[in-house]
């Protein structure tokens, strides 16, 4: 396994982390069997959001913390807020109590990190960077950061969470994939009247880079929105030729040759896994130790559907 350092926590996370959103579907013997799986191998970063299994990831993580003692202080428990029924909600209260829901659940005193799950039009940064200042005083939350957002609202929040409380946006957590890189394209097809060109994310994975801030893959093997994996699937034969190629080059799964195509970014790179399944969560680990070469790295890419203009 590979750790980087989490922002200014003085924290190492290790660049595969597990996450936690199918938890909720497990019997608390087959989610002590995952995040077993993810200690085995070196993993020691934990995903979460408010909303997964409407609160039953996280209670469910709270039994195995509970069941384990000693674990709570050796790993790294990231969760998320701000998807309400039927709208976005960055407002101080509910930043406050949803973090309140989130320790209760998880029975702990304090999480590592909080994202804000998905933009809300609505923001207003002094608001949240209030929210944000009362949390880390009151040591419920060491670090903060966001989800789904591009380069211009982070620039938005981040200028007045810096001004205003100290605090920095360490993690964008955003959807990417083999088969998911409308963040990639825009950047290759600059300026051309190609599809790849249509700006989806702003240069956020260069603001990023620019910035020092993770970059978390989410959806590492799903195609478009939830649409299934893309390991194995027909409609991506010549993905799959490829990285089954390199799996066996590498000795690895093809899982750990995609996942290690999101970690040769050469942004600060973590992969959230959604995979449940223990050996798999096992396999994947290898991915962080294979290294790409460039070549690699676009014939991945371009066996995927994309072109180079
Ligand atoms: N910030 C956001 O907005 C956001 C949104 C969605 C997700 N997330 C985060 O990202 C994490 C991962 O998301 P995800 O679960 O969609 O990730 P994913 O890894 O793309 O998909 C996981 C699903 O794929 C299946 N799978 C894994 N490997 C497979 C294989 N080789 N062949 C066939 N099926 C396979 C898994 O089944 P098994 O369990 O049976 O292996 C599971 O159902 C979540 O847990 C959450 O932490 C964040």
């Amino acid at each position: 396994m590979k750790y980087i350092e989490f922002g200014n926590t003085g924290r190492e996370v290790s660049v595969i982390g597990l996450g936690c959103m199918r938890m909720a579907d497990l019997d608390i013997s087959d989610a002590e069997k995952a995040v077993n799986a993810a200690l085995d191998s070196g993993m020691n970063f934990f995903d979460h959001a408010d909303i997964y299994g409407a609160g039953r990831s996280e209670e469910l993580f709270g039994q195995v913390l509970k069941r384990n003692p000693g674990l709570r202080d050796r790993i790294f428990i990231q969760s998320k807020c701000a998807i309400r029924n039927g709208m976005y909600d960055f407002s101080r209260e509910h930043i406050l109590s949803s973090v309140d829901g989130i320790l209760k659940r998880l029975g702990v005193e304090r999480i590592d990190c909080l994202l804000l799950h998905r933009p809300d039009a609505l923001m207003d940064p002094d608001e949240v960077t209030s929210a944000f200042r009362e949390l880390k005083s009151s040591g419920k939350v060491s670090s903060f950061g966001v989800s789904n957002m591009n380069r211009y609202q982070m620039e938005m929040l981040g200028c007045a969470m810096e001004d205003k409380a100290s605090v920095t946006i360490t993690a964008d957590q955003l959807q990417m994939s083999l088969a998911h890189t409308p963040m990639i394209d825009e950047g290759i097809n600059v300026n051309t009247d190609f599809d790849g060109a249509v700006v989806r994310a702003s240069g956020t994975l260069e603001y990023c880079r620019m910035r020092n801030i993770i970059v978390q893959c989410w959806s590492p093997l799903q195609k478009g929105f939830f649409k299934g994996v893309f390991i194995g699937d027909p409609e991506y034969a010549e993905l799959n030729k490829v990285l089954d190629r390199l799996a066996r080059e590498f000795s690895v799964t093809p899982d750990a040759i995609a996942y290690a195509w999101l970690l040769r970014y050469p942004a600060k790179m973590q992969v959230m896994l959604g995979t449940m399944n223990a050996d798999r969560i096992r396999s994947a680990s290898a991915a962080a130790s294979v290294d790409l070469t460039r070549a690699q790295w676009y014939e991945l890419y371009r066996s995927a559907g994309n072109s180079l203009p």
